[in-house]
């Protein structure tokens, strides 16, 4: 079905894709914008229900507003943390709102579809993990249009709400930001930093049962 190179380009896009928070500002092709669009549109989802819409944000006035509200969490979020760790937390770049080109927030639908979505009706929250596997392919398509992608999810969600007047029924899952980027690391950043490291898949593998190796 797939030639040896097509397998390799696919597990190379895998394995390359990082979260990227510094950008260019650099303007994107539209045609790259639209690639990436409709990989999300080709994700998976629960009953089909396809529960994604993408807001497309270029204004600078609008991102400084987003950038805002990540701000405020990601100091609200520094009460976690004591001492040295809370120091390194606050020293992290968690988004790159302001500098991207382009913001997309992802949100979600739970509505779509009706009461009943195939499949929907043991598990609600497979609507927004439909979602998240669109962001998914998006991350994956903007690696291979030789993007970065960064996904920002430090925000109240009302507060997302009322900068881009998303009616209260629907869910902001991620923000998204897309640009050229000249730091495009091997490595995840938080694990260069030493916050946190990969986890050895061996020990993550269990056979029969829970825990069982
Ligand atoms: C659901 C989700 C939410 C995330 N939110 C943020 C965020 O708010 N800020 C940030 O800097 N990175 C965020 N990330 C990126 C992760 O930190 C990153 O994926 C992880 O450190 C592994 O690095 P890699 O994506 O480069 O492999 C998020 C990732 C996921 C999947």
């Amino acid at each position: 079905m797939f030639t040896k190179e097509e397998k390799e380009a696919v597990y190379k896009v895998i394995h390359k894709r990082r979260d990227i928070r510094s950008f260019l500002p650099d303007p994107i092709p539209e045609s790259a914008i639209q690639n990436i669009l409709l990989a999300a549109h080709h994700a998976p989802s629960v009953g089909f229900m396809q529960p994604w819409n993408f807001i497309l944000i270029t204004s600078g006035d609008v991102k400084k507003k987003l950038a805002w509200a990540a701000d405020k969490e990601r100091r609200a979020l520094a009460i976690h943390y004591e001492g040295e760790k809370e120091t390194k937390f606050l020293s992290l770049k968690v988004e790159g709102l302001k500098e991207a080109p382009l913001t997309i927030c992802v949100t979600c639908d739970p509505t779509r579809g009706g009461s009943h979505v195939l499949g929907r009706n043991s598990i609600p929250e497979t609507d927004a993990l439909s979602t998240a596997c669109a962001i998914q392919n998006m991350w994956l398509a903007a690696c291979a249009e030789g993007l970065g992608m960064g996904w920002v999810s430090f925000y109240k969600k009302n507060d997302v709400r009322d900068i881009l007047i998303i009616p209260p029924h629907i869910d902001p899952i991620a923000l998204i930001s897309i640009g050229y980027t000249e730091e495009y690391p091997e490595k995840p950043i938080l694990e260069t930093v030493n916050w946190e490291k990969r986890r050895t898949l061996d020990r993550l593998i269990f056979q029969n049962q829970w825990g069982k190796k």
